[in-house]
Parts: C-alpha cells; structure tokens; sequence
C-alpha cells in the first residue's frame, strides 16, 4: 500500500504536446518538452497517489510509479482523461495544440509545381481543462496551467474563470527566458483567493512545491 500525504488519492497528469497530423507524414506541434507535467507527476507518486500520465509525445522517459497513458492528438488525449475519471484531483500540464486540421489527408499531400499550396483548414480542439473542470465526474481539485508571453497575470486569472478549475499555475514562456524546454520555472500560483509569486525554481522544485499545496489542500478533508 502507498503511503504519504496523498496516500488513497487518484490522480491525473496531462503533459507533453499533442500532435495534430496533417497528412500521413506531417504535423502540427509546439515546443513543450513535458519536464514539467512529469515531475508533477512523479511528485504526486512520491506523495502516495496513484497517478495516471496521459502523455503526448515527448523524449524524455517516464515517471516511476506512475501509468503512462500515451497519446498523440487531443482527441485522443481527452478520451484518455475521461477514461481515467474518476480522480481526486487534476493537474493538467500538457500544451494541447489549440488547433487541428479539419480534414486529415489520407494520402501525403503533393506540392504541385507552379501552383499556390493548399491552404490548410483549421478547427478548434476540445478543451480538455475546461472540459474535466465542468465534467459530471469533475475531481475536487483542478489544477491548470498558462503559459503567456504577455499580460501574464491577468491571462491568468481570466482563464480561471473561463476554464472553470481552482489553480493556475501561470508562467512567463517568453523567447528568451529559456524556460520552453528548459529545466527551471518561475511561476505564479493563481486561485480565487489571489496571486501566489514563486522564486525561480527548478522544474523539480516547482512540482514539489505544487504537490506540498495539493497534500495541503486535501489534509483534514476525508472524501477529498
Ligand atoms: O487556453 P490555454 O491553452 O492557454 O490554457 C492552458 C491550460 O489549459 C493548460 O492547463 C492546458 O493543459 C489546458 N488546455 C487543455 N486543452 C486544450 C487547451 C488547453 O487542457 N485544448
């Protein structure tokens, strides 16, 4: 049996990109490494949770102690965490491509010589935060995240809102702050009762820190 402050807990980690393909051969990603979303992962196992990773691709390996639920689109990674459901709590940490191509192409698109290519057409993925965050099934603690280049702490708060989960965990991603894919962070914990500014931390120290206020936020309250 698991032990530690979050022993009996179940809990779901989103991280990673999603892969959006285009045709057989291509398509859309970003630049998320995955560091962060599995050492919340790995932190919230060493605390005695049974934890569920819904992973898209990334290099690095996974957790110990954790279930890796591999994906690959959005789709596939919201089926995944509704598989998963029911949890105690939720930290979704993946960088979900925003947007996928309507109609993927069976067959590898040809670049025609002297013609203009083809415009790709987009839609919109499910939004699998607000999607949990409102879920019949909704785990008593949501945890979000917002990367932002720009207004970062009221983004932030406004996707509190419009997301519908209790924490942001909000960072600044800007080109040059080397955290995209990097091993450190410097993040604000947002929620209903204000803006928490962390130091610059390692990826590491930052899902310890997360998991100490998770374990907090359940100790004393038995059905979560
Ligand atoms: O809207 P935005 O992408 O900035 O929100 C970021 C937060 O929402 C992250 O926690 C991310 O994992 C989650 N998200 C999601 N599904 C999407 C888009 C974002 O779960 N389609």
């Amino acid at each position: 049996p698991l032990t530690g402050p979050l022993a009996g807990r179940r809990a779901i980690v989103t991280s990673g990109p999603t892969h959006e393909p285009i045709d057989p051969v291509r398509y859309i990603a970003n630049r998320s490494s995955g560091k962060q979303g599995h050492a919340i992962a790995a932190a919230l196992a060493r605390a005695g949770a049974e934890v569920t990773l819904v992973s898209g691709p990334v290099t690095i390996a996974p957790p110990a102690g954790v279930t890796v639920v591999p994906v690959e689109t959005a789709r596939e990674m919201l089926a995944a965490v509704e598989a998963a459901l029911p949890a105690d709590l939720a930290v979704m940490a993946a960088a979900v491509a925003d947007w996928r191509v309507a109609a993927e192409g069976a067959e590898k698109i040809k670049k025609a010589p002297g013609s203009e290519p083809a415009p790709l057409h987009l839609v919109e993925n499910p939004d699998i935060l607000a999607t949990v965050s409102r879920h019949p099934k909704r785990p008593s603690l949501v945890v979000g995240f917002a990367a932002e280049t720009q207004n970062l702490l009221s983004n932030a708060a406004a996707k509190l809102a419009r997301k519908g989960c209790d924490w942001i965990v909000a960072n600044d991603v800007s080109p040059g702050t080397g955290i995209m894919g990097g091993d450190r962070n410097r993040v604000h914990l947002v929620s209903a009762a204000g803006v928490e500014d962390w130091p610059e931390m390692s990826k590491d120290e930052v899902a310890a820190r997360l998991v100490q206020r998770i374990a907090g936020s359940f100790s004393g309250s038995l059905g979560g």
